[in-house]
């Protein structure tokens, strides 16, 4: 989806099933951008409230994109003023954009950085300046793990984040799920294939954290603040939200 010239948004949307979905699986034959984009813009703010209410006052927003309503610092700040935010993006355009939008917000910060670089994102001096790594904070990676091929050591990143954050931090995940079609990879204005995983795969992500109850589940199964309808609903996305001890 491209918004202005230069400013592409990365989607997971998808118009049909591919062939690797079991026969009698659930399927987001019908899901669309916008849908796509709200369901992990909810679990995003459940999560940070989540977080909230275990202490954590500082976090981290990996492959943030360009923001829109809702965001991780929005809810943070909304219930505790003081908390501290850093975002993250590859893309310059998202950058820009962002810093646009933060400005005269100190407790806000925008980097241009890769996600499988944790050492180097880490020592940023401007993530040095708005958090303490010796506190507990949360990663949140939300709709962005599916762009990163196991081939980069994506494992490898994640448990270097792990071990460099303090005990009681929290890494958010929303990730693509099986029965997401890959078009991304067939888009030529797309410099993320997409890269769906099943559970047992996002759980092997989070390697070496505690899972927080419910684990890893449909993104809507996330501590939903309200019933999520029962029968057969599309698994677009898996959400997991996992403790480092
Ligand atoms: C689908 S958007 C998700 C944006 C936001 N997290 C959200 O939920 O609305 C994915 C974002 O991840 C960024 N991205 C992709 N690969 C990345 C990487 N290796 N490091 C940092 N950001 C990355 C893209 O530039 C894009 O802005």
């Amino acid at each position: 989806m491209e918004l202005a010239k230069g400013v592409t948004v990365h989607s997971i949307s998808t118009a049909a099933p591919t062939p690797r979905m079991a026969p009698d699986a659930p399927f987001a034959a019908d899901m669309d951008y916008a849908d796509a984009a709200r369901t992990h813009r909810d679990f995003a703010r459940r999560a940070v409230q989540y977080c909230l209410n275990q202490g954590i006052r500082q976090f981290v927003d990996l492959g943030s994109g360009i923001p829109t309503v809702g965001t991780v610092h929005e809810v943070a700040q909304y219930h505790q003023p003081e908390a501290r935010v850093v975002y993250v993006d590859s893309d310059p355009a998202a950058v820009v954009h962002s810093k646009a939008m933060f400005t005269g917000n100190e407790r806000v910060a925008m980097v241009l950085g890769d996600l499988r670089e944790p050492e180097r994102l880490l020592a940023n001096t401007e993530v040095r300046q708005q958090l303490d790594l010796g506190k507990p904070l949360a990663i949140f990676a939300v709709a962005v793990l599916h762009f990163i091929p196991d081939s980069d050591d994506l494992g490898g990143a994640l448990a270097a984040y792990r071990d460099a954050i303090a005990p009681g931090s929290h890494m958010v995940i929303s990730h693509g799920s099986e029965y997401v079609a890959p078009m991304w990879s067939d888009d030529a204005r797309s410099i993320h294939p997409l890269v769906p995983r099943t559970t047992q795969q996002v759980a092997g992500l989070l390697a070496g954290f505690d899972l927080v109850e419910p684990g890893v589940v449909p993104i809507q199964q996330w501590r939903p603040e309200s019933p999520v309808p029962t029968g057969p609903a599309p698994v677009r996305s898996y959400a997991a939200v996992a403790r480092r001890p």
